[in-house]
C-alpha cells in the first residue's frame, strides 16, 4: 500500500493559470487550417477562426496564448500582417518547409482569436532581425490609447480601442534561431530593446526575456546577472525527446523501453527547474522575476508522409503521461515557474487538437488539461507519496506523481499519475487537516501508444472514476497502470 499524505492546511504558492498556457507558431498547420480557415471556408467559423476549436479551447479553459513564434518571430515583421488582406506582404516561411506565408493572419486576427477563446495574448517580439524601433512601435500600435501614428494607423485598420497587453517576449532563442548571440551579447540587447518597450496608459507590459536552453545553466546566470532588473520573467526550452535530436524515435510506435526511457526524459524538467531556480535565487531571491517554462512537450519524428518542416505528430497515452508529470512539477514549483506553454497547440508537436479538413479531434494530452484545469489560480498544498522504482536498468522511474491544490472555492484538487505501463498500485490517502463531504473523480488510461484518430476519435478520452473508499482519514483505492487520476474533494 502506498501512502499519499496531503497536507490540506500547509498552504504553499500560488498556481498562476499562466502555467496552463499554450503556443501557437506560423508553423506547418498551426495557424493555417488548425485556428484560422477564413471568413470564406465551409468550415464553420467567426470572423475567419474555427468555431469547433474556438469552443473545445474554451471548454479547456486555456489562459493565455504564446503568438506568433518560436523561430518564426525572429524573422516577423509585423507590419507585413495588417491591413487589407489583398496588399499584405507574402514571404517564405524559411524555417519551416518553406512554404509561401501570406500574413492573412495577423496582430488583428490573433487578437481576436484571444478574445474569441477568452485567453491573455503573449506577444513575442522580434529582436533577432527586427529594430528597437518596429518593437517599440508594434507595442504602440497595439496599446496606445489616443493620438499617435500607431494609434491612427491602428484605428485606420479597423481598430479604434487599444488592446490590453501584458505578456511581452523580447526576442526567441536568440542563442540559437533568434540571432546565436552568446549571453553578455543578447544580455545587452535585451537591455536596449526592452527600454523602448513602453507603457502606455494604464497598460502594464510583464517583459520576458530570453532565457537557457535546456541545461544551460551559464545563460541563466549571465543574463540573469546582467539584465534581471529589467526583466518579469526569463524563459526556459526544453523538449522531450526520446532518442536524439537525429531519429527522435516515432509518437506511435514505441516498446515498453521507450515508454520509460521518455517518461525519464519529461522527468528530467524537475532537475532544470531547481536548478535554473537556484540561480535566479542568488540575483534574485524575492523570486520577483518569473521562470517561464515557454516551450515544453513531446517532439517526435513526424508522421510518415508528411512535410519534414511542418513537426506534425500523433499524441498517445505516452504523451498524457509526460503532461501530467510536467504539470505537476510546475504546480510544485508555481513559487517560481510562473508561466509555460506547452509546444504547441494545434498539429504541431504536443498539440491537444489536431485536424483534417473539417474533422477535429481531442488528443489524449487535450484531456490531460481538461483535467488540470482545476489548479488554474488555485494555491498549491503540501503532498507527499510514496514511490519505488519501475521500468528498465537505464530507465528507471518513480512509479508515481502527484500534486494539490485548494481552489478559491475551498475544493481540494488531487491530480495523480501512475507511470507504470503494467502495474497498478493500492492507495492509501490521507487528508490532514480536511474535511471530506464529498468526492468526485475522472479517470483518464488506456494502452500505452493508445491514440485518438478521425476514423476513432473517442478511444483514448475521461470517465468516472469512481473506484475509491472513504476511510476515517482520507480515502482509498486503486490506481490502474497507465493512467491519470483527478479527485476533486468537497
Ligand atoms: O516549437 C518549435 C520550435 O522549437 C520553435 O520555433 C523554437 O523556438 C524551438 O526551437
Amino acid at each position: 500500500m502506498s501512502k499519499l499524505i496531503i497536507n490540506a492546511g500547509n498552504k504553499k504558492s500560488r498556481i498562476n493559470k499562466e502555467i496552463y498556457g499554450h503556443f501557437s507558431e506560423h508553423l506547418g498547420r498551426c495557424i493555417y487550417e488548425g485556428l484560422y480557415v477564413g471568413e470564406n471556408s465551409k468550415i464553420p467559423n467567426k470572423n475567419g477562426m474555427r468555431t469547433d476549436v474556438v469552443n473545445a479551447l474554451k471548454e479547456m479553459k486555456l489562459p493565455m496564448l504564446r503568438w506568433p513564434g518560436g523561430c518564426f518571430a525572429d524573422e516577423y515583421h509585423w507590419r507585413d500582417g495588417i491591413g487589407p488582406k489583398e496588399t499584405r506582404k507574402k514571404m517564405i516561411n524559411t524555417h519551416w518547409g518553406g512554404v509561401l506565408e501570406d500574413n492573412s493572419f495577423g496582430t488583428h486576427e490573433f487578437l481576436e482569436l484571444c478574445d474569441q477563446i477568452g485567453c491573455q495574448p503573449y506577444i513575442n517580439g522580434n529582436l533577432g532581425s527586427g529594430t528597437v524601433q518596429e518593437m517599440s512601435e508594434w507595442i504602440e500600435y497595439m496599446t496606445f490609447d489616443g493620438v499617435s501614428p500607431m494609434a491612427d494607423l491602428r484605428a485606420k485598420n479597423g481598430r479604434k480601442e487599444p488592446w490590453k497587453i501584458k505578456f511581452f517576449g523580447v526576442g526567441n532563442e536568440n542563442w540559437g534561431c533568434g540571432g546565436n548571440m552568446t549571453p553578455e551579447y543578447y544580455a545587452n540587447e535585451y537591455r536596449r530593446y526592452q527600454t523602448y518597450c513602453r507603457n502606455y496608459g494604464d497598460n502594464r507590459l510583464f517583459k520576458i526575456a530570453c532565457g537557457p536552453n535546456e541545461g544551460n545553466y551559464e545563460w541563466c546566470d549571465t543574463v540573469m546577472r546582467m539584465a534581471s532588473p529589467y526583466m518579469d520573467a526569463l524563459s526556459l526550452h526544453y523538449y522531450t525527446i526520446e532518442k536524439n535530436w537525429e531519429d527522435k524515435g516515432s509518437a506511435t510506435v514505441f516498446d515498453e523501453k521507450g515508454w520509460y526511457i521518455t517518461l525519464k526524459k519529461a522527468l528530467h524538467m524537475e532537475e532544470l527547474v531547481t536548478r535554473h531556480s537556484k540561480i535566479m535565487d542568488k540575483y534574485d531571491p524575492d523570486k520577483r522575476v518569473a521562470l517561464a517554462v515557454d516551450e515544453w512537450g513531446c517532439w517526435f519524428n513526424v508522421e510518415p508522409g508528411t512535410n519534414p518542416g511542418f513537426l506534425y505528430q500523433q499524441n498517445t497515452m505516452r504523451d498524457a503521461l509526460v503532461a501530467g508529470i510536467n504539470l505537476n512539477i510546475f504546480n510544485k514549483h508555481s513559487d517560481r515557474v510562473r508561466i509555460a506553454n506547452i509546444a504547441q497547440l494545434i498539429n504541431v508537436l504536443q498539440s491537444v487538437i489536431l485536424t483534417e479538413g473539417d474533422k477535429m479531434l481531442l488528443t489524449p494530452t487535450y484531456h490531460v488539461f481538461n483535467m488540470y484545469k482545476c489548479h488554474q489560480d488555485a494555491t498549491l498544498v503540501d503532498s507527499y507519496i510514496d514511490t519505488e522504482e519501475v521500468g528498465p536498468e537505464e530507465a528507471k522511474v518513480p512509479n508515481l506523481s502527484e500534486s494539490a491544490s485548494v481552489d478559491p472555492d475551498g475544493r481540494l484538487h488531487i491530480t495523480l499519475n501512475n507511470l507504470s505501463v503494467s502495474q497498478s498500485y493500492n492507495i492509501n490517502s490521507i487528508l490532514v487537516d480536511r474535511k471530506v463531504n464529498g468526492v468526485k473523480a475522472e479517470i483518464l488510461t488506456n494502452k500505452m501508444d493508445a491514440y485518438n484518430t478521425f476514423e476513432n476519435p473517442d478511444k483514448v478520452h475521461t470517465e468516472e472514476f469512481t473506484e475509491f473508499k472513504l476511510t476515517e482519514g482520507g480515502l482509498d483505492f486503486v490506481i490502474p497502470p497507465c493512467s491519470i487520476i483527478h479527485f476533486e474533494i468537497d
